[in-house]
């Protein structure tokens, strides 16, 4: 069989990997149906992104539910329905918890701005210009319970422009968009394609 995985990527931003992604599947040139974006910014542009390429949105607002749980049980409800396979995540601010790890196991990838387990959280562009690296990256990798933690699938060096974070950003976007693409290809490669 050879059945593209249905995949939901997870942002809460501009959503630049979520385009690069989608436009890699629609191109033919990634083996995947992305069948939903989730978001829990509703006004973050990913959202226009999104509708404008046709995707389902999943837009909750963490606020409106008492407890994680809850607001993970009202995305998994989405992504059940939708029978979503697996979890892209592309800027999502936030940590997935248990309700939804339990019911994707090996199967949530994320991308972070930074050579981990260097800088983990938030702003690691910040964190690395503040520490003065010279070289900072990119890191794709399966997502588990903790910060910026999981298995490391693939990374990607980034010189740091000194005193230029604005470009030293718009360097780091770039290889993301490559490696992402590329990971993913590898990691959802069609069976009897060879190597
Ligand atoms: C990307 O740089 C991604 O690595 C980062 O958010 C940005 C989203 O950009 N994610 C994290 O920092 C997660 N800890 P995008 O909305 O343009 O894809």
């Amino acid at each position: 069989m050879n059945n593209k995985p249905k995949v939901a990527i997870f942002a809460s931003g501009s959503g630049s990997n979520f385009q690069v992604i989608m436009d890699a599947s629609r191109a033919g040139d990634l083996h995947a149906d992305i069948v939903a974006v989730v978001t829990d910014k509703p006004h973050a542009f990913v959202v226009d992104r999104a509708t404008a390429a046709g995707v389902s949105v999943v837009a909750f607002s963490p606020k409106d539910f008492s407890s994680k749980v809850d607001y993970e049980t009202a995305i998994l409800q989405e992504l059940q329905q939708l029978e979503v396979e697996w979890l892209v995540l592309a800027g999502y601010m936030r940590l997935i918890g248990e309700t939804i790890l339990d019911a994707f196991p090996h199967k949530i990838v994320n991308i972070h701005p930074s050579l981990l387990p260097s800088f983990p959280g938030k702003d690691a562009i910040g964190q690395a210009m503040e520490h003065g690296v010279k070289i900072t990256g990119v890191t794709v990798h399966y997502v588990d319970a903790g910060m910026d933690t999981g298995e490391i699938l693939s990374q990607q060096a980034v010189e740091v422009i000194n005193g230029d974070p604005k470009k030293t950003e718009q360097r780091i976007h770039a290889v993301e968009h490559e490696l992402y693409t590329k990971t993913l290809q590898q990691l959802w490669r069609p069976t009897g394609s060879g190597s």
